[in-house]
């Protein structure tokens, strides 16, 4: 049985990240546009958002917008932020009904208002929202996340409000905005590539991760529920021994 820091059983993630990845194939192998791709993408957003809250995750967190992304073109631009607002839209009722509170880490400013005002619309309605985090993350980038951090920690400093020998591992993370949600257990990746791609750097640093040739669009509960079954069978060490994490469980 794997065991979380403290000791306890983890047989399912707290929190779970995805990088939905492999749209644009998904549309190109089927000789339609790549937005086509993200259409469908959509939809498995939907269907995971669903699974993840029926088996009562407590938080998932999905990249949806890349702070890198804004250099594709701009049609592509176009109809990511146009389904994003067609998203918010559409699955408010659900979002409501089902108790979940909507939340975004990135650079939000950037948005184009037609999405961030119904985003902050349902950010705020859903705030008391308590059975499942829905965290975007929209203009996103793990390293820009880190800056700013350490920019705002080097403000502190430099009024005086924090000294720098007090500047630690637990300080850092809950400055990040991420910092209210649980430790990132599960990380997620769709479309065959093995890497990060600037998503949730800090966070994941004992994440475990799970790869998968599925390409996004053909991605639902199915073979979400595989990932979180998978999951079950890690051995969470945080850097000590079998045996010692054996003795603590
Ligand atoms: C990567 O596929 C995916 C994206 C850049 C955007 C993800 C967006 C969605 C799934 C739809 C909208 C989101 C929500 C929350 C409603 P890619 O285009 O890089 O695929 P490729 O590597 O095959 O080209």
């Amino acid at each position: 049985m794997s065991v979380d820091q403290s000791g306890l059983p983890s047989l399912l993630p707290r929190h779970v990240a995805i990088i939905m990845d492999g749209n644009g194939r998904w549309a190109q192998r089927r000789g339609l546009a790549r937005v086509e791709g993200h259409r469908q993408g959509a939809q498995s957003v939907r269907k995971v958002v669903r699974a993840a809250r029926e088996v009562g995750l407590r938080a998932l967190t999905l990249y949806a917008f890349s702070a890198q992304n804004w250099a594709r073109p701009p049609e592509e631009v176009g109809t990511l932020m146009q389904l994003l607002r067609d998203f918010l839209i559409e699955e408010r009722p659900e979002i409501m009904d089902n108790a979940i509170r909507l939340t975004t880490i990135g650079d939000v400013d950037r948005m184009p208002d037609f999405v961030r005002d119904p985003l902050e619309a349902l950010m705020r309605d859903s705030a008391g929202n308590r059975a499942m985090t829905l965290c975007l993350a929209l203009s996103y980038g793990g390293r820009e996340s880190i800056i700013s951090t350490t920019r705002a920690l080097c403000e502190l400093a430099a009024r005086g409000a924090l000294k720098p020998a007090d500047v630690n591992d637990e300080r850092f993370s809950a400055m990040l905005q991420t910092g209210g949600m649980p430790q990132l257990d599960l990380l997620v990746r769709t479309s065959g590539e093995v890497r990060l791609s600037n998503f949730l750097l800090w966070e994941a640093a004992y994440a475990e991760l799970y790869f998968t040739d599925t390409l996004w669009p053909d991605f639902g509960k199915e073979e979400f529920l595989h990932a979180l079954e998978s999951f079950k069978g890690r051995e969470r060490r945080y850097g000590r021994t079998r045996e010692q994490i054996k003795a603590v469980g």
